[in-house]
């Protein structure tokens, strides 16, 4: 067992990087058909990005590398929030687990989020992930929501059901900000607290969505007496990827008819356009929604689960006090 280097991630890792990816995500990238080349293409860019990002205010993307003689072992990811920094992609090459090498990456970005005065890391695992949960239990990380993964392939046309009388759809640009409130809203309980309010994205960041431009996409905002109730977004990767779909509706108006008909639209378009699957996540508490894809024969692939852990306070300057408090969370 050699001794374990975090540096941050630099260009010539995007190659093992993406070897790490490849077998430790191996599940989520057939279920969602992920193509491949287009993750190079992010991980590449990712690379590229995070030296240029050094000359903003805020860094857009944190993301460190594990070495053991000068060899990557590991990565963790994480976008640093006002709130909270958002902490995903973490792996350890199969040949080097069960060495503390998987938690001394978590706590060197928990290190990094608290010296930025944030008061709490947050991330998502699948419930069945045994050794994540391992992993993020025994560093003091707490479930706060479960989400349902549902998948369909689609077997030809529905029956799509118009509207509900005082709805009605627009197509809506990409960054809108009328949609922020509205995700925030639409999330689980207590989740939109903890994560904090959702931020417009950055210049960077609409940048490389630009040069990672998915090949079918479809942005609707829901619209009922000149206000916007919803949002619904249809977004197509690549030609062999599975359609990521999301409906948020507000609560007052679930339940209505909303969620079945622009499900029914989602799967007719996909049928239409010769997609393989459509994948969507559905909050435990959102009945109605759960309902609607069950109708449709979307079955659940596998639950995530959010995990919060408060972190200690920072002497630095820009520490943040906002926010609820977890279990545990510092006095
Ligand atoms: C999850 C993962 C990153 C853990 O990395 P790791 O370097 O093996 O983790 P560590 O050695 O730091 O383990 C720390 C603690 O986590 C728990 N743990 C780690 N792997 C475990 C396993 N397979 N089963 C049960 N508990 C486990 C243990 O409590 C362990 O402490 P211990 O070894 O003293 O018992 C690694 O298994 C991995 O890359 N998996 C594939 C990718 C993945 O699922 N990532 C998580 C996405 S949310």
């Amino acid at each position: 067992m050699g001794e374990l280097t975090i540096r941050e991630v630099r260009a010539r890792d995007a190659k093992p990087l993406l070897a790490m990816a490849e077998e430790a995500f191996a599940t989520e990238i057939s279920a969602l058909g992920t193509d491949v080349r287009r993750l190079a293409r992010w991980m590449r860019l990712m690379t590229v990005v995070y030296p240029v990002q050094k000359h903003l205010p805020k860094p857009l993307m944190v993301s460190l590398m594990g070495l053991v003689a000068d060899q990557p072992v590991g990565n963790v990811i994480a976008e640093p929030g006002k709130e909270a920094w958002y902490i995903q992609n973490v792996m350890v090459g199969k040949d080097h687990r069960r060495r503390g090498y998987g938690g001394a990456l978590v706590e060197a970005v928990c290190s990094r989020a608290a010296q930025a005065g944030v008061p709490r890391a947050l991330l998502h695992m699948r419930e069945d992930n045994v050794a994540a949960y391992g992993l993020y239990s025994s560093l003091g990380f707490q479930p706060f929501e479960r989400v349902y993964a549902m998948l369909l392939d689609p077997q030809g046309a529905v029956q799509s059901p118009p509207l509900p009388a005082a709805y009605a759809v627009v197509p809506r640009r990409r960054y809108d900000p009328r949609m922020l409130p509205i995700r925030d809203r639409c999330q689980e309980p207590g989740a939109a607290e903890l994560r904090g309010p959702s931020p417009m994205p950055r210049l960077l960041e609409r940048a490389m969505g630009a040069i990672l431009r998915p090949t079918d996409a479809e942005r609707l905002a829901i619209v009922s007496a000149g206000q916007w109730v919803g949002i619904y977004q249809y977004v197509q990767g690549s030609p062999t990827e599975s359609v990521s779909l999301s409906i948020a509706v507000l609560p007052e108006h679930r339940g209505r008819g909303l969620e079945r008909s622009l499900l029914a639209r989602a799967v007719n378009r996909a049928g239409e356009r010769g997609a393989k699957r459509l994948v969507i996540s559905v909050g435990a508490s959102n009945a109605p929604l759960q309902e609607a894809c069950q109708e449709l024969g979307f079955a659940t692939q596998f639950v995530g689960v959010g995990m919060a852990r408060p972190l200690p306070p920072s002497s630095g300057p820009g520490r943040c006090l906002r926010g609820p408090r977890l279990a545990g969370d510092r006095p």
